[in-house]
C-alpha cells in the first residue's frame, strides 16, 4: 500500500471516514495528508515530507516509532499464538504476563487487570464494573457518575456522555442524566483572577454541592483526568486531586482515574496519579502509551476491595470485547514496558520534558500567545487576539488550523483544537530537537499573527 502515490491515497481515502474530523471540509483533497512511514520521532507523508511527530501518534508513540523490539515482540508471538480470546475459563501467556506486570507497576492494591481495546472501552468497562459492584452490595441506585466540564474520555457512548458537552455538539449520548459534570479546572478562563489557592477552594464547593444534590447514595464515581488533554491542556490547580480524592473517599465515591495519556511516561513516570499528584484512585484506565501505539489495547486496572465483591459467590463477569488482551496487543505491551523500564525513560522525561516546557513557555513572548500550559511532554499553548483582555480569536480566524498549516509547512506536526495547539510529541526528544521544534513555532506562529493582522 506505501506505494501508491498521493493522488491514488487520497481518491481511495475518500471511502474512509475521519474522526473527529470537519468531513465537509476534507472533500478538498489537498486538506488531507497521508502518513505513509515513520521512525523515531518522525513521520513521512506521501509527498516526501520527513516531520517531527508532535503529536506524538495521538497522544500515544511514547517509545518512537520503528522500535524493533515491539515489532518483533508482535511478530514472534503472532507465529506461535495469532489469537486467542480471554472469554470464560481461556487465557494465554501474554495477557497473564502483562496482567501481572501492570499490578506490579500500578500503585495501592490496583491488582487486578481487564483488557480492551481502546481508552474509550477502558472508561466504559470502569463504569459498567462499578455499577455491578454497587449491584451486589445491594446499592441499584448508586450509579451516577460525576465528571468535569472540558473532560475527554473518549467516544462510545457512555464515554461521550462523560466527556464535556462541547464533544457532542449536535451529537447525543445514551446515558441521559447518568453524569453530572462538575465545573472545568481550566484556571486561565475560569479563575477570573483568583488565586490558585482560592480557585481550589471554588472546585472544592461545586464538588460538594453536587454531592449533597445528587446524593452520595446515588453517586458511584468521579472520573478524571490527572491533566485534561484534549479539552485543552487543563491543569488544575495544585493539590486538587489529593482534595477530590479525600472528598470521593469520605461520601464512599469511586475514584476513576483516566491516565490514557498521562501514564507510561508522558509526566515522567509510569503512572501519575501517586507518583505526580500524591494520590491512589480506585481504578485507573490506560490505553495509548501502554503499546506506544503499537497494537490497540487498553485496560482498566482496579483495587482488589473491588475485585472481592464482583468475583464473590455467585458472580458473573458479563463483561467483555472479543480483542480484551489479544496476545499480539499483550506482547507489545510488554515489550513496550521493558524498553520504558530499560531505556528509563519515564526518568529522563523528567529532564527532557521540563525542557520542552519551558521551551514552550518562551513562546509567550509572541503578540497572539495568551497561554501557555501544560506538563513535560503534554503542552497546550492558547492563541488570544489581544493579551490584555484574553479576546478569543473568532471561529472564522481558524487560528488553530492556520497554526498547525504553518508548523507542518515548517516540519512539525501539531494538533489544532479550536484555538489552541497541542504538542505531544514522542518522549524521545533531547535538547537539540526541542529547540528546533520551539524554532518552528515561533516562525509559525509570527507567521499566522502577521496573517491576522496582530
Ligand atoms: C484521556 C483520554 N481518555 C480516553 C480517551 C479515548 O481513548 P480511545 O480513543 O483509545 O478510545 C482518550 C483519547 O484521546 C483520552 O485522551
Amino acid at each position: 500500500m506505501n506505494k501508491l502515490n498521493t493522488d491514488e491515497i487520497l481518491t481511495k481515502d475518500s471511502h474512509l471516514i475521519q474522526s473527529f474530523a470537519n468531513l465537509d471540509g476534507l472533500k478538498q483533497m489537498d486538506a488531507r495528508t497521508a502518513i505513509v512511514g515513520a521512525d523515531g520521532a518522525y513521520v513521512t507523508d506521501s509527498e516526501g515530507n520527513r516531520l517531527i511527530d508532535g503529536i506524538g501518534g495521538l497522544w500515544c508513540v511514547n517509545v518512537g516509532h520503528g522500535r524493533r523490539e515491539i515489532i518483533d515482540a508482535i511478530t514472534t508471538q503472532l507465529q506461535t499464538l495469532d489469537f486467542y480470546s480471554t472469554f470464560y475459563n481461556f487465557t494465554h501467556p501474554s495477557a497473564a504476563q502483562l496482567a501481572e506486570k501492570l499490578a506490579e507497576l500500578a500503585p495501592g492494591n490496583l491488582n487486578r487487570v481487564h483488557f480492551g481495546n481502546s481508552g474509550s472501552v477502558a472508561n466504559d468497562s470502569s463504569i459498567r464494573m462499578l455499577h455491578h459492584y454497587n449491584n451486589r452490595l445491594g446499592r441499584p441506585k448508586k450509579k451516577k457518575i460525576l465528571s468535569r466540564i472540558g473532560a475527554y474520555h473518549g467516544s462510545t457512548h457512555l464515554a461521550m456522555a462523560m466527556t464535556t458537552p462541547a464533544y457532542s455538539d449536535g451529537w447525543d449520548t445514551a446515558a441521559d442524566g447518568l453524569v453530572h459534570h462538575l465545573r472545568s479546572p481550566h484556571a486561565y478562563r475560569e479563575a477570573n483572577g483568583m488565586t490558585d489557592a482560592e480557585f481550589l477552594e471554588v472546585l472544592v464547593e461545586d464538588m460538594l454541592d453536587a454531592i449533597k444534590n445528587i446524593g452520595a447514595e446515588n453517586i458511584c464515581a468521579f472520573i478524571a483526568e490527572p491533566i485534561m488533554g484534549a479539552g485543552g491542556i487543563l491543569v488544575a490547580p495544585e493539590g486538587y486531586h489529593k482534595r477530590m480524592r479525600a472528598i470521593t473517599a469520605a461520601h464512599d465515591i469511586k475514584y476513576v482515574a483516566d491516565e490514557v495519556v498521562t501514564a507510561f511516561g508522558r509526566l515522567g513516570h509510569m503512572f501519575a496519579s501517586e507518583d505526580f499528584f500524591g494520590m491512589v484512585p480506585d481504578i485507573i484506565n490506560i490505553a495509548k502509551g501502554l503499546t506506544s501505539g503499537y497494537q490497540p489495547l487498553s485496560a482498566s486496572i482496579i483495587d482488589d476491595e473491588i475485585y472481592e465483591v464482583i468475583s464473590g459467590p455467585g458472580a458473573m463477569f458479563l463483561h467483555g470485547m472479543t480483542y480484551s488482551g489479544h496476545p499480539a496487543a499483550a506482547a507489545a505491551g510488554l515489550a513496550n514496558i521493558d524498553i520504558l523500564e530499560r531505556e528509563k525513560i519515564p526518568q529522563t522525561v523528567r529532564k527532557t520534558g521540563k525542557i520542552f516546557e519551558n521551551a514552550l513557555h518562551r513562546l509567550s513572548d509572541l503578540d497572539i500567545v495568551g497561554d501557555v500550559r501544560g506538563s513535560h511532554f503534554m503542552m497546550g499553548v492558547e492563541f488570544v487576539r489581544n493579551k490584555d483582555t484574553k479576546e478569543a480569536f473568532t471561529a472564522a480566524d481558524n487560528v488553530g488550523l492556520r497554526i498547525a498549516k504553518a508548523i507542518q509547512k515548517r516540519g512539525l506536526i501539531g494538533r489544532p483544537l479550536g484555538n489552541i495547539l497541542i504538542l505531544s510529541p514522542t518522549l524521545i526528544l533531547d535538547e537539540a530537537m526541542i529547540l528546533h521544534i520551539e524554532g518552528i513555532l515561533r516562525e509559525g506562529i509570527a507567521e499566522v499573527a502577521t496573517e491576522l493582522g496582530v
